[in-house]
């Protein structure tokens, strides 16, 4: 993708954000898919949604699109996506509201429109940020936050441990295959990407306060299939599994 030399406008970095993420993520728009057949098939007509770590908004974009009836509330905490999120989700008017909340802190929940009884909470890409302890606590906040028959969706990559090297070796070689094709073929990277978005004058003033937020933030180890389903299991929910995967990228499943 050519880097255009005016500023990019915030439709356009949502454009390429979606373009930027299917580089690193093979399938993305298949695991996108289920998560949707999955709401179509189990959720009323009027569903509302909560898209978790929503970035620029892309899930909550798919869901008001296939779902004329559906509200969502999508959730981050960086100031730059959920700018651009608001933006981009202007476009279906009052259906859909962005908010600004940490899920490390306790208390995350209360930044959600106290009168929303969701149906489904969606996330992709994201909750690998979270350590153990933190998912759990994550897992144990939508258990009690949704009613009983709502669902999570959670899509990821969960990594093979030592017992799986061969499972491990070929799905990174996979990772790498997929990340070259797409770079070949143009895609920016995510580097190039925030290099971009800094040149927009409204995103560039929120920048300082996305590094002060996300200054002490280390990147967790994978956690495995086996520890996601266990620690739904322990949250509260009362049936889980996954309902895709591919190598060593899962979209899993939880009912409360
Ligand atoms: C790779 S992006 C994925 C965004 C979007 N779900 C997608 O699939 O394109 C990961 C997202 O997780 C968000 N995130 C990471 N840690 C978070 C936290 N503690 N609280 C809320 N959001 C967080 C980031 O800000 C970012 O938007």
């Amino acid at each position: 993708m050519t880097v255009p030399l005016t500023a990019p406008t915030l439709d356009d970095l949502f454009s390429r954000w979606e373009r930027q993420q299917a580089a690193y993520v093979a399938h993305r728009q298949n695991r996108f898919q289920v998560m949707l057949d999955v709401l179509d098939l189990h959720c009323p007509a009027d569903l509302t949604v909560l898209d978790l770590a929503c970035g620029p908004g892309s899930i909550a974009d798919l869901v008001l699109r296939r779902f004329p009836g559906a509200r969502v509330v999508a959730a981050d905490f960086d100031p730059v996506l959920a700018r651009i999120a608001r933006s981009v989700l202007a476009r279906h008017d009052d259906r859909a509201t962005v908010v600004e909340t940490d899920l490390v802190s306790a208390d995350w929940p209360s930044a959600l429109p106290e009168e929303r009884t969701f149906d489904a909470v969606l996330s992709s890409t994201a909750l690998h940020w979270l350590s153990p302890g933190q998912l759990l606590a994550v897992y144990t906040e939508l258990a009690r936050l949704l009613p009983p028959g709502a669902v999570l969706l959670n899509a990821d990559h969960l990594r093979f441990g030592d017992d799986r090297p061969a499972l491990r070796r070929l799905s990174a070689e996979h990772d790498a295959a997929v990340q070259r094709e797409a770079f070949t073929g143009g895609a920016e990277t995510w580097e190039r990407w925030w290099d971009l978005a800094a040149r927009h004058p409204d995103l560039a003033s929120l920048m300082p306060e996305r590094e002060r937020r996300f200054a002490d933030r280390p990147p967790q180890p994978p956690a495995s299939l086996e520890f996601h389903l266990a620690a739904l299991r322990n949250a509260g929910f009362t049936e889980v599994g996954t309902v895709w995967q591919y190598l060593d990228d899962y979209v899993v499943f939880a009912r409360r």
